[in-house]
């Protein structure tokens, strides 16, 4: 029986280790597409996807103060770059890649009431990630997630903070 236990334990931390983020403690929210606001839509940093950036009322409400209200959740859609028959990126009309593929849904959720089990280490400042696939099932990914995130604590841990208080303003 304890070997069971045993088994199943490791599974359970080996699934943890390979999920992006922490999928058991940030959930994807099921109505984001018609509840939350799309504040940005930008080629990544990387060149090679296309980000559709969500705020939800939360974040949109408090974006303008020092730091973004408990209960904010930020939403990126990965998409592919859409390629032509050449296997050139396809541009629109703004100069922003079209996009292609939709890959994958990541999420950042600020809380103060983080349960206790919940690695602070994992998180950057208040805010927790998690990474799906565009199904809403988790998706295996083993990037540290906050690793990058944490230096940003000046705009709240978000890379698209000047773009929300630019969205606010409009
Ligand atoms: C290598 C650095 C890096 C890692 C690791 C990383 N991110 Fe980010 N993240 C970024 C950058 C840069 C942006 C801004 C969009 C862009 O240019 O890609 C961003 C944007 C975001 C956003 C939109 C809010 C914002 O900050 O603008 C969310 C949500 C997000 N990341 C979630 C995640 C999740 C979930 C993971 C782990 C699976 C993760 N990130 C790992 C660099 C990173």
């Amino acid at each position: 029986m304890s070997k069971i236990i045993a088994a199943i334990l490791t599974l359970g931390i080996s699934l943890i280790a390979v999920a992006g983020g922490n999928p058991e403690h940030v959930q994807l929210p099921q109505d984001y597409k018609s509840e939350y606001t799309n504040y940005d839509t930008r080629t990544r940093s990387n060149g090679k996807q296309v980000a559709v950036l969500y705020a939800n009322k939360a974040a949109i409400d408090s974006a303008s103060d020092s730091s973004l209200a408990e209960g904010s959740t930020i939403i990126m859609e990965i998409y592919k770059k859409k390629m032509d028959e050449n296997g050139k990126a396809m541009m629109d009309a703004n100069g922003l890649f079209e996009k292609g593929k939709f890959a994958a849904i990541a999420v950042m959720e600020k809380r103060a009431n983080w349960d206790a089990g919940f690695d602070a280490a994992h998180r950057s400042g208040d805010w927790g990630f998690a990474i799906y696939n565009t199904d809403g099932t988790v998706k295996e990914n083993k990037l540290d997630c906050a690793s990058c995130h944490v230096p940003l604590s000046s705009q709240d841990h978000l890379f698209s903070h000047s773009s929300l208080l630019d969205f606010i303003k409009k």
